[in-house]
């Protein structure tokens, strides 16, 4: 064999190696966030295992990613319509269901944690997999303002620990911030920046900070659109148009927190105003915490700062 032929047939072996390295996926939490980040996984070649406490929320996690799958054929696949179904069936093989953590992270190459924002059950989660995972599994947090450092410290594998933060809606934006702890070791953390990539994700990456790059520049943005509109600067949707046309955002502050959850927001701000309360940035406005405790949590309960029908 010349050597030009070898070099391409190790750098192939070791392309293919490095994109089978994370093939067998298992996602914890079939809300939003795990959905799509299932649905990404499996329409990208990788063997998925969607996990959640019952087999009716598995139904409708699974009823939601094929509309999305679906969406997502009716734009890759324009001219193409079988090509599309295809595109629609193969993902959807790729993916299967379970109600049990631990035996889906048996087989597991990574497991990737979405479920409900509180240290505490994050950690007891994590534990138990610690003791049904091989020791080769990584394991990644897809929180949005808890520390990873937190989460990580309730296992033994604080080094096959790190962030995977992906965005809403999970299919169509583009960015994962990857999150390395001081104790996360450079292969995993190169496996992980090569996962995204396979996932089609333009990966980033930062340090174990609150809210890392992205929700630490949007959290205070959207606080502060909060306290203008509590102090009767602008209207909500003149504060939307503005930073529309103003500033080529593809929705205003409002619309955002519609679209996230004003429940979600406060939350950060809650968490994060409490480990860090002399940060004015991190504190939630009074009509933020309001709205919230009247119910109105934006799109997904019908009414946040706009009504929705
Ligand atoms: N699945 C598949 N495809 C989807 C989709 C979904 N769930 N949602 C939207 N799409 C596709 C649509 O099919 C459409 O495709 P097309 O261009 O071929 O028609 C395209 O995305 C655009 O969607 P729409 O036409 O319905 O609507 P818009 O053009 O208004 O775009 C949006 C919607 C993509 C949500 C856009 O408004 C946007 O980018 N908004 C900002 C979202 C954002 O900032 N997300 C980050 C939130 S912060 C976060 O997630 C962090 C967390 O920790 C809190």
């Amino acid at each position: 064999m010349s050597f030009s032929v070898l070099t391409a047939v190790r750098s192939f072996s070791s392309t293919s190696t490095m994109k089978m390295a994370l093939k067998n996926v298992t996602v914890i939490g079939s809300g939003l966030m795990g959905s799509g980040i299932a649905q990404v996984a499996a329409q990208t070649g990788h063997n998925v295992t969607l996990v959640d406490v019952s087999e009716p929320i598995l139904q409708k996690a699974t009823a939601s990613i094929k509309k999305s799958l679906e969406r997502v054929a009716k734009k890759k696949y324009s001219d193409n319509a079988s090509e599309g179904e295809k595109f629609v069936a193969e993902s959807l093989k790729r993916l299967t269901t379970n109600t049990s953590a631990e035996a889906s992270a048996k087989s597991a190459d990574i497991v990737i944690e979405a479920i409900v924002e509180n240290v505490k059950v994050k950690q007891d989660l994590f534990k138990a997999l610690d003791k049904a995972a091989p020791s080769s599994t990584l394991f990644a947090s897809n929180t949005s303002s808890l520390s990873i450092t937190d989460i990580a410290s309730a296992t033994q594998r604080k080094d096959r620990f790190g962030g995977l933060h992906f965005f809403n809606p999970v299919p169509v934006m583009k960015l994962l911030e990857v999150i390395r702890t001081v104790d996360t070791s450079d292969d995993t953390y190169n496996k992980m920046m090569e996962f995204g990539k396979n996932l089609g994700k333009q990966t980033i990456t930062c340090k174990d900070t609150p809210g890392f790059v992205v929700n630490r520049l949007l959290v205070p943005y959207m606080g502060e659109a909060m306290r203008m509109l509590e102090r009767g600067d602008a209207t909500a949707k003149d504060i939307d148009i503005a930073m529309k046309l103003g500033a080529g955002y593809p929705m205003g502050p409002f619309e955002l927190m519609d679209y996230v959850g004003l429940d979600t927001t406060v939350f950060i701000m809650e968490g994060w105003h409490e480990k860090y309360p002399d940060n004015p940035l991190f504190e939630p406005s009074k009509l933020l915490k309001k709205l919230v405790s009247e119910g109105k949590l934006g799109k997904k309960s019908g009414e946040g700062i706009y009504k929705y029908d």
